[in-house]
């Protein structure tokens, strides 16, 4: 028993679970995702798995995204940037809504189809329907060789290594990368972005794996903050922009591995419903960082206060502005809001992961939880 116990630690890599181990391999799952297609000097990606299409991609009207959980969250994710940088309009659908209504697909349609276990049955499905009806699929997949892989015309890996935590964290922040990489691509091939913009975006984005790992250093004041908020019974997660997907993943986190009830919402939402639930109970996660956004946010984090809500905010680094107000910050370093998920998603895997560990919970193999679900 001493050697299996042994064994197993040796798998983890010293971490006492892989959900941890995971978290703390994204730098360099990252770069593995990003070795060989980006050229930040020529301001060039290179996709080879999608090369073939290259030229479809020219005159496509609209891409369609399916995924199921987290791999969805990515899709919100790769709408944002491929419609701010590609300039093609993007739907995102759960697979399992998808296939189960009588969507309007063409041949001129690209569906992306995410997930990274390749295995999912309504993912799949969504993808058969698609291509009965004359569709392109690209896949986004961690495993190699899996079944999505194998259905689909074309697709770019994510590289991320194998996932053993049920709770998705490497292959997640790699699938954001792999739908960088594919609106940047896209921008390319349509001409929507110019070669120094891309050397400037691409310069930026081969720092990101650096800038993951000071994000990681607040491990140490991610666990107090945890401490404070670990019996809470709900939490909010709110953002706008490309923060508002990471607000949703930072609730299924929680909830999937803490068992704590946690809703993501775009903050201007907030009014709209959550803001009745505010009381000195209940946590609320704010992605405030210095974007666009960013006055709007500090707006919403003042009506939180004013109902005593306990504000935990994600900020840049350096910001005087929220730590005015919130109860605790976290501080991520600043990037070009295209990269703001891939760092910002870093804090609330951690917060999720203590959170769970101090619940005493099973973070690798939460209740009722499947790594895949290859059922319906
Ligand atoms: C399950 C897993 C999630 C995952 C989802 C989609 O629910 O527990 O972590 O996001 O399936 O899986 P996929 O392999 O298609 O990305």
């Amino acid at each position: 028993q001493e050697l299996q116990l042994k064994l197993e630690m040796l798998e983890k890599g010293g971490f006492d679970h892989f959900m941890l181990k995971e978290i703390y391999e994204q730098p360099r799952s990252i770069k593995d995702c990003m070795r060989g297609r980006i050229y930040p000097e020529e301001g060039k990606v290179q996709l080879g798995g999608i090369k073939e299409f290259a030229e479809k991609l020219k005159n496509i009207d609209r891409i369609i995204i399916v995924a199921c959980g987290t791999s969805w969250h990515a899709g919100l994710v790769g709408e944002y940037l491929i419609e701010e940088y590609a300039r093609i309009p993007v739907e995102v659908e759960y697979a399992s809504e998808f296939r189960y209504r009588n969507p309007i697909i063409t041949e001129k349609d690209v569906v992306i189809a995410i997930s990274q276990s390749g295995e999912t049955a309504d993912t799949m499905a969504a993808i058969e329907m698609a291509k009965e009806r004359g569709a392109t699929i690209f896949g986004i997949c961690n495993v190699a060789g899996a079944s999505i892989p194998r259905l689909t015309h074309a697709g770019v890996y994510t590289h991320a290594g194998p996932e053993i935590g049920v709770a998705s964290t490497k292959a997640f922040t790699a699938q954001v990368t792999v739908l960088t990489l594919m609106a940047f691509y896209m921008a390319q091939q349509k001409g929507t972005i110019t070669t120094s913009k891309l050397i400037e975006l691409l310069t930026e984005l081969d720092n990101i794996p650096d800038k993951i790992q000071i994000a990681l250093e607040s491990n140490d004041l991610i666990k107090e903050v945890a401490e404070k908020i670990k019996d809470s019974t709900n939490c909010l997660f709110l953002g706008r922009g490309s923060g508002f997907p990471v607000a949703l993943e930072g609730a299924l986190k929680l909830k999937e591995i803490s068992y704590i009830h946690a809703e993501g919402y775009p903050a201007a939402e907030m009014k709209h419903g959550p803001i009745a639930l505010i009381d000195e109970e209940m946590p609320v996660v704010f992605i405030a960082t210095q974007n666009s956004s960013y006055e709007k946010v500090i707006s919403n984090i003042q009506e939180v206060k004013a109902r005593k809500g306990k504000v935990i905010a994600i900020v840049t680094q350096g910001d005087t502005e929220v730590k005015k107000m919130a109860d605790y910050c976290i501080e991520i370093p600043d990037a070009n809001e295209a990269f703001l998920p891939l760092i910002a998603t870093i804090p609330l895997q951690l917060l999720s992961y203590h959170i769970a560990v101090m619940r005493g919970c099973n973070v690798d193999q939460p209740r009722n939880l499947a790594k895949s679900v290859t059922v319906e």
